[in-house]
């Protein structure tokens, strides 16, 4: 009788996950939400989000460490793993060195002896290594050298501070629902439940230790909902008043589609191309209970579902590179290519160009994203005010901001935001 498939471990089902995005561009909350919830799932999680988080030091320590391509080259899943545990994590290092080399042997039998070799000599040569990491750029950043190069080029005084920032835990922060509550109050009440927060804004509270939301108390009545505490600028300053026309136009999962609703009494409409994140829109403010009109289309082509009354208020949060929170994937960094930059502009050029006819005179277009890169940027809304001699850019009242972009930090990500006033 055959004996029982021995079920996969956190490490082999970790270094899948690894193959998947750095091999296959299959992005890693794809395969952590293909696992059963658990124990075996948090530690698998722990182990693919700390070896991505580290990809570029620790695929600097394999390169000096074997210098021929790996043959499968899946065996870079498991040896990146192993290297994390001794690099960075608590797990001792015989424990590490004996689970990669198992995981290697489930891929391929014959190269047990190459994967002890190399993690071996790791450990002996770890210190002079890790000095070398420290001046390599792309080990010491772990970003793709395009995105470095882009980062340099874009914020030559800043970028070192950002790369330290991108390397942080991100921030948990929590929107106080101000139907329902004050800021102040909820932080008693979290106090009250022993989870000590700091006040990042208005609405804003940032956690000590982040949570699960289903601890948070409130949270299913719709007294508090998770967003970063630099997104939570748009609503205020789309300088709503009570019985406006809003649009929102890439509007899913509906976080400031819902912050605008728990502010204003206003007629909004949310539009998103994708269906399956339009569902979350409809879950959020049904959990928050509040309503919007909701559409499912391309906000780019008005023609398939505006009435022809012009809006107030209109938020584009732009579909974007997504730059500035790349710290709460870690994945996303070695999914996206360069080429991906000139796309989207183009994408976010057509849908300024194409939602600015449906804005009133003296309405005005809050323009977002959440990079840090100038041609999603600056560069997107100089060009769009050099062709719109209607638009003028309005000044922020955006404390820390440099030309409306906000830059990562301990406690938001890094944000961009222009305010377009039509004449
Ligand atoms: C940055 S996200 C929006 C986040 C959202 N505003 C929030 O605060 O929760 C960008 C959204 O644009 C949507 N999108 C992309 N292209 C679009 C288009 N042509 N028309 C409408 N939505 C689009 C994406 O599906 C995505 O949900």
């Amino acid at each position: 009788m055959n004996s029982p498939t021995p079920l996969p471990t956190p490490r082999y089902l970790a270094a899948e996950a690894v193959v998947a995005v750095l091999l296959d561009g299959r992005s890693l909350s794809e395969m952590m939400e293909s696992l059963p919830p658990g124990r075996e799932r948090a530690a698998t999680q722990d182990l693919a989000y700390g070896t991505l988080r580290r990809a570029g030091r620790l695929q600097f320590f394999l390169s000096r460490l074997i210098n021929r391509d790996l043959d499968p080259p899946d065996l870079i899943g498991p040896l990146l793993v192993g290297l994390y545990e001794l690099d960075g994590s608590q797990t001792p290092s015989h424990a590490a060195v004996n689970e990669a080399v198992e995981t290697v042997a489930q891929i391929a039998p014959r190269a047990r002896g190459l994967a002890n070799a190399v993690l071996r000599n790791f450990i002996r040569r770890q210190a002079e290594l890790t000095a070398l990491a420290e001046a390599d750029p792309i080990a010491q950043s772990n970003l793709p050298p395009w995105w470095l190069a882009r980062l340099q080029r874009d914020w030559p005084q800043d970028s070192q501070a950002i790369v330290d920032t991108l390397a942080l835990h991100p921030p948990m922060t929590l929107r106080v629902n101000t139907r329902q509550s004050t800021r102040d109050d909820f932080r008693l009440t979290l106090s009250n439940h022993a989870m000590p927060s700091e006040i990042t804004g208005e609405c804003a509270l940032t956690l000590e230790r982040p949570c699960a939301v289903s601890v948070l108390p409130g949270f299913a009545a719709g007294t508090v909902s998770v967003q970063d505490a630099a997104a939570q600028y748009a609503a205020p300053l789309l300088d709503i008043t009570d019985g406006m026309r809003v649009l929102d136009a890439c509007a899913a999962p509906g976080g400031k589609t819902a912050h605008v609703l728990e502010r204003h009494r206003v007629a909004l409409t949310a539009i998103d191309s994708d269906a399956w994140r339009m569902r979350r829109v409809r879950e959020n403010l049904d959990r928050l209970g509040l309503t919007a009109e909701l559409i499912t289309a391309d906000a780019a082509n008005p023609a398939a579902w505006w009435d022809g009354q012009p809006f107030d208020r209109i938020l584009l949060d732009a579909p974007c590179t997504g730059s500035g929170m790349v710290r709460r994937h870690p994945d996303a960094r070695w999914l996206k290519r360069e080429a991906d930059i000139p796309q989207l502009a183009k994408l976010q050029a057509r849908l300024l160009a194409n939602l600015w006819p449906l804005l009133r005179h003296g309405g005005k277009l809050l323009y977002a994203t959440c990079s840090v890169f100038r041609p999603e940027n600056h560069d997107q809304v100089a060009a769009f005010l050099a062709t719109h001699p209607d638009a003028r850019r309005e000044p922020l009242d955006l404390p820390g901001a440099d030309d409306g972009q906000l830059l990562p930090t301990r406690v938001h990500d890094g944000f961009f935001y222009a305010r377009l006033c039509k004449d």
